[in-house]
């Protein structure tokens, strides 16, 4: 390091406690205005020895290429990290942490609210009812799916599709899961969890599908047009994780052409954009990837970060590194 202090770029807005923290701690430089940065505007700014991006902020092999020797550490603001290329970063002597932990309940609970209001038609409810155009009760109206008692399959029973499957529990659903290994045989008996070695032998069988896996190459897609098409008519997806692993544009085919019954979606492909295709179709209700936020979650997420850059700057591993091969 060169100064006493290290220096810190911050690329976005932080909660201001955080914010706060981050001037006393460190020589730290704020994104006051919240403008995303272009690559270039990254680059230039990037004279500092540790960086804070966040999901916005697409460090590629080019671009970390370019960044200043002195960078030594990206602490992440965010546990999804496939917007670094991981393995140019290892390359260039530079250490990746993330945010573990400290988002996963509001990201099960939203996860929970979009599984619910997709087949319980509430926002379409909640459009009609503001609307004035609304005629009253009648046995027929609005009918959705019911919830309990369905099959709820999980891909990727990590930290967060745990919290979901806790959280289904509760509203009787039984779980499913697809995960790379299995999990601990007490959290299978406590959830009562059944595991498929096989995704799409799971996905045929389900009513219910959420995607809590991280993004990586061999996730990509990992929904693509054949997977959703074997899905059940009458099954809802719900994806938290990252748009890229749902082929977005199938997804939208099928859910207009009622190959699916709807899907509850926080994340997308093109993100801020998401299609008009997906845009116009009332079974799928649609949030702007809110899963971490929560004035807690966003508060603890910065604590984790600061937890990171001392400890690196102070010469220890710091707790949350992430390395290339971590995947699924
Ligand atoms: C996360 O923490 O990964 C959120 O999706 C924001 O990046």
């Amino acid at each position: 390091m060169t100064t006493e202090k290290p220096s810190v770029l911050v690329t976005r807005k932080l909660p201001q406690a955080i914010e706060i923290r981050l001037m006393e701690l460190f020589e730290t430089r704020l994104n006051p205005t919240d403008e995303p940065m272009s690559a270039e505007a990254l680059i230039a700014a990037a004279d500092c020895d540790v960086l804070v991006p966040t999901v916005t902020d697409k460090l590629t092999a080019p671009v970390l290429g370019a960044l200043p020797g002195r960078v030594k550490l990206i602490a992440n603001f965010g546990v999804g990290v496939d917007h670094i290329d991981l393995a140019a970063a290892t390359a260039r002597g530079i250490v990746v942490t993330n945010t573990p932990g400290v988002l996963t309940e509001d990201t099960a609970d939203l996860t929970m609210a979009l599984l619910l209001s997709a087949p319980r038609r509430m926002v379409e409810g909640d459009r009609l009812a503001r609307s004035g155009e609304w005629v009253g009760w009648t046995p027929t109206f609005m009918m959705g799916h019911r919830v309990s008692g369905k099959r709820l399959g999980i891909v990727g029973m990590g930290r967060i599709g745990t919290a979901v499957a806790r959280r289904a529990r509760g509203f009787s659903m039984s779980i499913h899961y697809h995960n790379r290994r299995r999990v601990h045989r007490e959290v299978e008996a406590e959830l009562e969890a059944t595991w498929w070695e096989d995704l799409d032998q799971m996905l045929a069988h389900m009513d219910f599908i959420s995607i809590n896996c991280p993004h990586t190459s061999e996730t990509r897609h990992l929904l693509s047009e054949k997977r959703l098409r074997s899905l059940q008519p009458h099954a809802y997806i719900v994806n938290t994780a990252r748009g890229e692993i749902i082929d977005e544009a199938a997804l939208a085919r099928c859910l207009a052409e009622g190959a699916l019954a709807g899907a509850g979606l926080d994340v997308y492909e093109r993100e801020p954009e998401i299609g008009e295709s997906l845009r116009r179709l009332d079974n799928a209700v649609l949030a702007p990837h809110l899963g971490s936020a929560t004035r807690e979650g966003r508060i603890a997420m910065g604590e984790r970060v600061m937890i990171n850059i001392k400890t690196f700057v102070d010469g220890h591993a710091p707790p949350d590194r992430v390395f290339p091969a971590d995947g699924l």
